[in-house]
C-alpha cells in the first residue's frame, strides 16, 4: 500500500485483544476466543496486544511483558486465528496514546471511579495505590477501539463496563465537536461469560492460579482437574451425586454438552465415581486441546515468522490509526498544517 492512499473499509470491524501477562486459558477461550474464531472471516479483525495496559498495574514487572507478547501470539495463532488478521502491539502505535490524551478531557474522575471492573481490580491491588494511569485505563481502551472505528468488541464479561465507557466517549466527542467522527461499538460476550476456575469459587484467572492454560501439558491439565472440588455431600462412592452442585459436572456441560447427559445420569445413580469422572474429563479436554498444543509448538519454533506477522500488523494498524487521528485533530482545531517541522 502506498503512503497517503486511503484505506478502504469493506467489512465491518472487530477490535479486541489481551494484556500480555501470560498464557491464555479456558476462560478466555469460552469468553472471547471462540467468538473471534467464529467471526474472523465475516469481519475485518484487529487484535491488540495491550502491553501499555499491563504497565498500568504491573510497572514493577515491566521486564517480563516483552516475552509475553510472543506467548500471546503463539496462543492466538495456535487456536486458529489467521495470520492475515491485523495483530499489533499497543505501544507501537503512538496515535493510541495521543487519542487517550484527547479522550481524557471527556471523562470525569467520578465516572472512572464508578467502573465496577476498576473497583474490583483496585481492591486487589489496594485502593490507595492505584495510579492515575490505572484509573484511566478504560479511556486508553476506548482509544484502542475507536482509533480503528471498530463496530464489534468480543470480550469477557468483565470488559463490558469499558465498552460502555467507550460508548459514552463516542457520544460526548461527537456532540462537543458536532461531527459524527465515531460510531458506537457493541460488546460481544461469549455463551459462557464467566468460567469458574478450578478453585470452584472465583472466575478463572491467572493471577488467582485457578486456571487451565491452553498451552499446559496434559499432565498439568490433569493435575488441575484432579484438584477440583466435587460434590461435598457425596461422602461415599455408593452415594448418589448432585451434579448440579458439582464443578466437574459444570465443566462437562460447558465443554462436552453431549456427554454431559450421560455423566449426569451416572453420577445421580452412583454409577460413576468422582475420581473416574475427573480422569475422563481430563482425558477429553487433553484430547480436544491436542491439536492446539501441537500448533503452538510449531509456531513457537518459528519466532521470526511471528515477529513478521506483528511487524506487518503494526504497519497496517498505524496507517489506520493515523487517518483517524488526522480527522480528530482537524475537528478539535489542533491541526496546524502551516507548521511543518519534518
Ligand atoms: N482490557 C483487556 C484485557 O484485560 C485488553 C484490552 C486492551 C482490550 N485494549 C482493548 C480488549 C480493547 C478489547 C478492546 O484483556
Amino acid at each position: 500500500m502506498k503512503k497517503g492512499e486511503k484505506i478502504m473499509q469493506v467489512k465491518k470491524r472487530i477490535l479486541t485483544g489481551d494484556r500480555p501477562t501470560g498464557l491464555l486459558h479456558l476462560g478466555h477461550y469460552v469468553g472471547t476466543l471462540k467468538n473471534r474464531l467464529r467471526l474472523q472471516d465475516e469481519y475485518e479483525c484487529f487484535f491488540i496486544i495491550a502491553d501499555l495496559q499491563v504497565l498500568t498495574d504491573h510497572i514493577n514487572n515491566y521486564a517480563s511483558i516483552k516475552d509475553n507478547v510472543l506467548e500471546i501470539m503463539y496462543d492466538y495463532l495456535s487456536i486458529g486465528l489467521k495470520p492475515e488478521n491485523t495483530f499489533f502491539i499497543q505501544s507501537q502505535i503512538p496515535e493510541l496514546t495521543e487519542l487517550t490524551m484527547y479522550f481524557s478531557f471527556l471523562v470525569t474522575l467520578a465516572r472512572l471511579k464508578r467502573n465496577p471492573t476498576i473497583k474490583k481490580e483496585a481492591k486487589n491491588y489496594g485502593v490507595k495505590n492505584t495510579s492515575y494511569g490505572f484509573l484511566g485505563y478504560p479511556i486508553s481502551q476506548a482509544a484502542d477501539i475507536l482509533a480503528f472505528k471498530a463496530n464489534l468488541v468480543p470480550v469477557g464479561q468483565d470488559q463490558v463496563p469499558h465498552i460502555e465507557q467507550t460508548r459514552e466517549i463516542v457520544r460526548s466527542f461527537n456532540r462537543i465537536f458536532n461531527r459524527e467522527v465515531f460510531t458506537l461499538p457493541e460488546p460481544l460476550v461469549g455463551k459462557i461469560p464467566v468460567l469458574i476456575g478450578t478453585d470452584g469459587i472465583n472466575k478463572m484467572s491467572k493471577s488467582l492460579d485457578n486456571h487451565i492454560a491452553l498451552a499446559y501439558s496434559p499432565k498439568k491439565t490433569k493435575e488441575r482437574i484432579l484438584d477440583m472440588v466435587t460434590d461435598n455431600q457425596r461422602l461415599y462412592r455408593k452415594d448418589p451425586g448432585h451434579p448440579e452442585k458439582c464443578l466437574v459436572f459444570k465443566y462437562w456441560s460447558i465443554f462436552f454438552p453431549e456427554e454431559a447427559l450421560l455423566v449426569h445420569k451416572e453420577c445421580k445413580n452412583a454409577i460413576r465415581g468422582c475420581k473416574e469422572c475427573k480422569f475422563q474429563l481430563a482425558e477429553k479436554l487433553n484430547e480436544n486441546l491436542k491439536e492446539i498444543r501441537e500448533q503452538r509448538k510449531y509456531f513457537a519454533s518459528q519466532p521470526d515468522l511471528v515477529w513478521d506477522i506483528l511487524a506487518s500488523g503494526v504497519k497496517r494498524a498505524r496507517m489506520i490509526a493515523a487517518e483517524t487521528l488526522k480527522e480528530v485533530r482537524e475537528v478539535m482545531k489542533i491541526s496546524f498544517p502551516k507548521i511543518k517541522i519534518l
